[in-house]
């Protein structure tokens, strides 16, 4: 018999023999053994709790906790002021970020862009005039000057 011829025959004896389908007496009983167990765990395993579904809005805050817009951030918003400014970029005026971090948020500055706000002016930022806003209220234009104050790093 050559070497392989042997091996050959040693597997083939393996499957017919126990290293098969066969299995011992101690696998059987540990299978069987496993098998009560899982049914005892599941017979006595609490129903399973409805599966509660996240909300796809989960990960957004609920309305309440949500940081509230600046009401100045708002007026602004729903003014013309959009057309010229924006928070972090110059367009035909000066970004806001650039006037908070120009102007310290005081009572003297504050007034006096309100005013600016109001009647328009040309001179700080360039030759470009910043029209006036005679309709708007003083207590509006002081609610977006603070907002705009409000943006200095
Ligand atoms: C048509 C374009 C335009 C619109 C609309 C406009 N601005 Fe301006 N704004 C400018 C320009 C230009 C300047 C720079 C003026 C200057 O150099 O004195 C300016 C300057 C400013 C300044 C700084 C003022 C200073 O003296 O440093 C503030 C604050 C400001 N604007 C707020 C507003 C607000 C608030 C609104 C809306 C109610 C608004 N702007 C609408 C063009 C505009």
């Amino acid at each position: 018999m050559t070497t392989k011829h042997f091996f050959a025959a040693l597997a083939l004896g393996c499957i017919l023999a126990s290293c098969g389908t066969e299995k011992s007496e101690y696998d059987r009983y540990y299978e069987q053994d496993y098998r009560d167990s899982v049914a005892t765990a599941k017979a006595n395993e609490p129903a399973p709790a409805p599966a509660v579904k996240a909300p796809a809005t989960a990960a957004r805050k609920p309305a309440a906790e949500q940081p509230k817009q600046h009401p100045g951030a708002m007026l602004i918003a729903g003014s013309d002021c959009t057309a010229c400014h924006s928070n972090n970029q110059k367009l035909v005026g000066p970004a806001y970020m650039d006037v908070a971090n120009k102007y310290e948020d005081n009572d003297k500055n504050r007034n006096y862009l309100v005013g600016k706000v109001k009647e328009g002016g040309a001179g700080v930022w360039g030759q470009v005039p910043m029209p006036a806003h005679p309709n708007l209220s003083n207590a509006d234009a002081g609610k977006m000057v603070d907002y705009i104050l409000s943006l200095n790093d």
